[in-house]
């Protein structure tokens, strides 16, 4: 069954979480186990948490680390990947990206807070032809979920994606113009093939670092990043608690 015609309560997830230090804990968290025989492609990187958690199984997708320069597969393209071969082989209900983002302050974002996103756009797919522009920003909804921003008081913001953690001038009018509050490197991507495939999906992002501030993004990123997983973990525990025994509609 399309996902979004599903009736019953919500069974089956796949978080999309692209940096090992932001998936453990989360894997530790659910007590999840690496499936050894993944539904993917031999050869690939990606790796397969799996467990059960109240009546909800989950699977948790980490794109691994590149095989040659062994460093996480963060970006669009693994998103993408990943995100599509988890839907094809595990056919979930719901889709969840969780991760860390850069904050706009002037938006009023601040170090360790987490948002819910309304929507997703990219910031560097610029393509000024008529139309071809509005393809290139790719904005998408999230799903909606109101109950769930309400009763666990979270902030909802909208996100921008791009390839790149630094950002250009360009790229910062872009994401000016997609109104994002929140910058990151994966969100955009996957929602484009949640939409296409139809499956709902939800974004989960916690802010490591300012980008609008004077400190330079990279050593911000890294100084924050263990901090704000944790802040991030616990989003994430909140937000399957909430959607366990619940209906989509329910969200
Ligand atoms: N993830 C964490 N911080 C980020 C930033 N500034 N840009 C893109 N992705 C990020």
């Amino acid at each position: 069954m399309a996902a979004l015609e599903k009736k019953g309560p919500i069974s089956n997830i796949v978080i999309v979480i692209a940096m090992q230090t932001e998936a453990l804990p989360v894997v530790n968290r659910f007590h999840l186990t690496e499936d050894p025989h993944p539904p993917f492609p031999q050869g690939v990187p990606w790796v397969r948490y799996r467990g059960t958690y109240k009546d909800l199984n989950i699977n948790l997708i980490w794109p691994g680390k590149d095989p040659v320069l062994g460093v996480d597969s963060v970006g669009t393209i693994s998103s993408a990947l990943v995100t599509y071969a988890a839907i094809q082989a595990l056919q979930p209900d719901l889709i969840i990206n969780a991760g860390t983002a850069g904050g706009f302050k002037a938006k009023g974002a601040s170090i360790g807070d987490v948002f819910i996103v309304s929507d997703c756009a990219f910031h560097d797919r610029r393509i000024p032809i008529p139309v071809f522009d509005l393809y290139g920003v790719g904005l998408r909804k999230a799903f909606e979920t109101p109950n769930l921003v309400k009763e666990l008081n979270l902030k909802v913001a909208k996100l921008s994606t791009g390839d790149s953690l630094d950002m250009t001038q360009q790229d910062e009018s872009s994401i000016i113009a997609n109104d994002a509050t929140v910058k990151d490197m994966e969100g955009a991507a996957i929602a484009y093939v949640a939409d296409l495939l139809k499956v709902p999906a939800i974004f989960v992002k916690a802010v490591t670092d300012i980008i609008d501030g004077d400190k330079p993004t990279a050593e911000e990123f890294l100084q924050n990043l263990a901090a704000v997983t944790a802040a991030l973990d616990l989003a994430v525990e909140q937000v399957i608690n909430f959607i366990s025994g619940k209906c989509i509609s329910e969200f």
